[in-house]
């Protein structure tokens, strides 16, 4: 497995197309990115470790499987919370570490105000939930947070990524696994993903003040 897996699927491609669309209005906008949020957690889930167990059924008794890891889900605040929901759901027993980050407009560095990651027993997997990758600032800073507590495995799953957020992720956590449902044009010169789809924390809490 490369990397960086940009998830190509019929759903994700429609899906995506009307969260990009101005007329979307947060209602959908929070469905939207839930459904791709389960569809980048079926991908990044592939190589979860199972072990081997019996089960009854109605029937006879049988074999089965059943996971045998400590999963982290960790959506970065605020638009990562639309996609916690959905994936907790897929992964019920999972454990949530909110990381608070939010990105400083005017140097576009993220800031971090939220972290009650502990000091050890890490997660034996995490996956990383925000919406946008752009710069990959705060993607870094959340994906190191993991590092330093010492995760071995650590998946970012994001709807929307910029090429230069990619890149930077790449270099600065180079055995991050990142799932993404498309892979945008470019940033523009406020570091917003083009085409991208906005702030998707504003479309998620409908906060958006133009
Ligand atoms: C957005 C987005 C990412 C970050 C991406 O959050 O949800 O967390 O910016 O930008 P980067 O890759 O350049 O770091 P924002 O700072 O708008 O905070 P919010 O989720 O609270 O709206």
């Amino acid at each position: 497995m490369t990397n960086v897996n940009a998830v190509d699927h019929p759903l994700i491609r429609h899906h995506v197309t009307r969260l990009r669309s101005v007329e979307t209005k947060p209602e959908e906008f929070r469905t939207l990115v839930g459904r791709l949020a389960v569809l980048l957690a079926y991908e990044a889930t592939q190589d979860l470790q199972l072990t081997s167990t019996e089960v009854e059924t109605p029937l006879v008794t049988t074999s089965g499987h059943k996971l045998s890891e400590r999963i982290g889900l960790v959506p970065i605040l605020r638009a990562g919370l639309g996609m916690i929901d959905p994936v907790l759901n897929l992964l019920p027993s999972a454990e949530v570490w909110h990381l608070g980050l939010y990105r400083d407009e005017s140097t576009a560095q993220p800031v971090e105000y939220y972290s009650k990651i502990p000091a050890n027993q890490p997660v034996d997997v995490a996956l990383v939930l925000d919406p946008m990758l752009a710069t990959g600032g705060s993607a870094v800073a959340a994906l190191t947070t993991l590092k330093n507590w010492g995760v071995p495995c650590v998946k970012l799953l994001s709807v929307i990524a910029a090429p230069e957020g990619i890149e930077f992720v790449k270099s600065e956590v180079p055995d991050a696994q990142i799932f993404v449902c498309a892979v945008d044009k470019k940033l523009n010169s406020q570091k917003f993903i083009v085409p991208g789809l906005g702030d998707a924390g504003d479309r998620i809490f409908n906060t958006r003040h133009e």
